[in-house]
């Protein structure tokens, strides 16, 4: 009871912030293990990222297991206890591991209690699933996903999981490609949701004008299409950037000056607006590098980005090209995401190759 109704109480305050923060991966780019101290430096760096006035206090998991265990929970868990880091918990529903995402969760729920409970502000199940399992999915080889019916089986298992304990009043979604969520065959998911978690890249729409002039108006347009198809249900950024560096993409060319436009035009106007995930602070090393990288803040942790992130320009800075006319000279082509190099990490939690922690 006491348990209970802490959690309601931190909901109620909850729903009036907004969210803000980066994705976080269980791994490093050199695919070894994130443990606590290099998740509460990541933690830490995101708040004190120059420009930002510390709005960057938030975190998206993908995974509640600690990387190369079977069911450890992840140590991404005491170090935002320790940094005071809000949470956007993620089950990785993929490659029948949900059993042991389970284990993690209850454990966290068990070991960490309140504590825990009053940093989480969702529980995504899966990500990306339904897209790694459409057409597109397979013909771009994204690896395992799942069907929509498997999905909402286990969206209500973990609303079984969490029923009674600290997290009970916390909202339980899943994350997708926003054209998974406008696909109708999806529908029993938007049914079976509290929040639609959106993905959205217009670097990697390929087949639409997708130079960084357009970026703005294919965001934008995403967005409304899945809002169309959440009816009263929130729709929360989960994933989107531009990458500053490797290959392009059709019309879009990845560079540090596109990623600022984009930051600026798309980053902006959500931030503190839209509870939004950005991808990401940090995917490159000294030693990997992926391409292409979405880390705003290059290969070394560093709280001053590879560009201004201020937002002093982001008022008044608005997409010159117009709207209708690209997108109707695209209606009908499909979308093409494909895997970012940093998500394959992501993978690990349904068991690969566990000697190199060794
Ligand atoms: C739409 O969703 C279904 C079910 O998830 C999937 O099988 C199908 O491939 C999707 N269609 C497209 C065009 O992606
Ligand atoms: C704002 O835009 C001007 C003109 O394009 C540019 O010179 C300046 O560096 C920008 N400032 C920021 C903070 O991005
Ligand atoms: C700049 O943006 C502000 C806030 O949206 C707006 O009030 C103002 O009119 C804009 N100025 C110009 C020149 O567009």
């Amino acid at each position: 009871m006491h348990y209970t109704l802490a959690a309601l109480a931190l909901a109620a305050a909850s729903a009036e912030a907004v969210s803000q923060g980066f994705n976080y991966g269980s791994t490093k780019p050199d695919d070894s293990s994130m443990f606590q101290a290099d998740f509460e430096e990541q933690f830490t760096n995101a708040k004190n990222l120059v420009g930002t006035d510390g709005g960057f206090t938030s975190a998206r998991l993908y995974t509640m297991i600690q990387a190369y265990s079977t069911s450890d929970v992840i140590s991404a868990i005491p170090a935002a206890i320790a940094t005071d880091t809000e949470l956007l918990l993620g089950l990785w529903a993929s490659g029948g591991d949900m059993a042991n995402e389970i284990t993690a969760l209850k454990a966290a729920i068990s070991q960490y209690g309140d504590d825990f409970a009053k940093l989480v502000v969702g529980i995504s199940v899966g990500s990306e699933d339904l897209y790694r399992n459409s057409v597109e999915g397979v013909e771009a080889s994204a690896g395992v996903g799942v069907n929509p019916d498997e999905l909402v089986e286990y969206i209500k298992e973990v609303r079984e999981v969490i029923a009674g304990t600290v997290l009970a009043s916390v909202p339980v979604g899943h994350v997708d490609t926003w054209d998974s969520w406008t696909n109708s065959s999806n529908s029993a998911v938007i049914e079976a949701v509290d929040w639609l978690g959106f993905d959205g890249y217009p670097f990697w729409q390929s087949t639409f004008e997708n130079g960084i002039s357009n970026a703005k108006t294919l965001f934008d347009e995403s967005v409304e299409k899945t809002k169309a198809v959440a009816g009263s249900k929130e729709v929360w950024i989960t994933e989107t950037g531009w990458p500053v560096s490797g290959d392009n993409e059709g019309d879009a060319v990845a560079s540090v000056a596109n990623a600022k436009i984009y930051w600026d035009e798309v980053g902006c106007p959500l931030f503190g607006a839209t509870n939004t995930w950005w991808y990401i602070q940090q995917d490159a090393s000294s030693s990997v590098t992926p391409n292409p990288s979405f880390g705003i803040v290059g290969s070394t942790l560093s709280t001053t980005a590879l560009f201004d992130l201020s937002c002093k320009n982001s008022t008044n800075a608005t997409s010159t090209a117009t709207a209708s006319s690209s997108y109707a000279s695209a209606t009908g082509s499909k979308l093409i995401f494909k895997l970012q190099p940093a998500k394959f990490s992501i993978t690990f939690t349904t068991g690969v190759d566990k000697s190199r922690l060794s």
